[in-house]
């Protein structure tokens, strides 16, 4: 069946793998970011290969007060929304002890308070149809203390936390909820990170995330091995081996 997808952050990285992943299952998509001319290179890019409706809007979604008007806007524009993808996130590493928390607070801007923005005013969309399927891009990272990315697992664990409550508050309404949580993915999020332990290519998550989309799961941890084992453990791993490693 083909459904009508909305990502954000779909510019580059996982969101632009996804929407390549998407399309060519022959899904209608709307792509969202504030690089626009990235998106509409892609979108054309889309409509060539598999000639499927690629519909984009620039969208900065830690302007909160913005993301809903851009959702309903791009909803009409596809005739309608089945699954809304809240993937845009940025990262950044900072010391502690330096008196600056302006990087922590576009982080929680950003992660936390745009990817919320966003899946609440999918959640209005999806109420109106009766329903919906709503899609956070957390990381391994809501469960893995990272030296020096204090504010950006933080974001991710609230994600986390804010999609569980999610599934249990909207199930009633029709509408579903998945949390992806990657482990390293070669994309330029991070490029000043030491270490991509265990990385594959946004590509190859993308499959298995579009996979996860479309069906029912609750749950992605991307790639499994080894993060699907090691996450349970993950409050137990030695800090001085965690310090070493990131
Ligand atoms: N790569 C990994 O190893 C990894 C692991 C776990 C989770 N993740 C998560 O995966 C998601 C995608 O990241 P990525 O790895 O694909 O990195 P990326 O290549 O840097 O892509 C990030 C995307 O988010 C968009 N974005 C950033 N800030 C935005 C804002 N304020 N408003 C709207 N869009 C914004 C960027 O587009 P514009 O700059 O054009 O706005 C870009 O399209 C993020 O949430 C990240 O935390 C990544």
């Amino acid at each position: 069946m083909q459904r009508s997808i909305l990502i954000t952050g779909a510019s580059s990285g996982i969101g632009a793998a996804l929407a390549r992943e998407l399309a060519a299952r022959g899904h209608r998509l709307a792509l969202t970011a504030r690089r626009l001319d990235r998106l509409q290179a892609l979108a054309e890019e889309l409509r060539a290969a598999h000639g499927v409706q690629v519909e984009v809007a620039a969208l900065d979604v830690s302007q909160v007060e913005q993301v809903p008007a851009a959702l309903k806007a791009l909803a009409t524009r596809l005739a309608g929304l089945d699954i809304v993808i809240a993937n845009a996130g940025i990262a950044g590493s900072r010391r502690m002890g330096t008196g600056d928390i302006a990087l922590d607070r576009r982080i929680m801007d950003t992660n936390y308070l745009g990817a919320v923005a966003t899946l609440d005013a999918a959640t209005t969309l999806f109420r109106q149809n009766g329903h919906g399927r709503l899609v956070g891009m957390s990381s391994i990272a809501a469960w893995l203390p990272l030296p020096g990315s204090g504010s950006y697992c933080a974001s991710k664990a609230a994600l986390t936390a804010y999609l569980d409550c999610a599934r249990v508050e909207l199930g009633k309404h029709g509408i579903s909820v998945l949390a992806i949580h990657p482990g390293f993915i070669d994309t330029d999020i991070a490029a000043d990170m030491r270490r991509y332990p265990f990385v594959i290519s946004a590509d190859k998550a993308a499959v298995s995330m579009a996979d996860a989309i479309l069906a029912e799961s609750t749950q992605l941890i991307v790639p499994a091995w080894p993060w699907r084992w090691l996450v349970p453990v993950a409050g137990r791993l030695p800090r001085s081996w965690l310090a070493r490693w990131f």
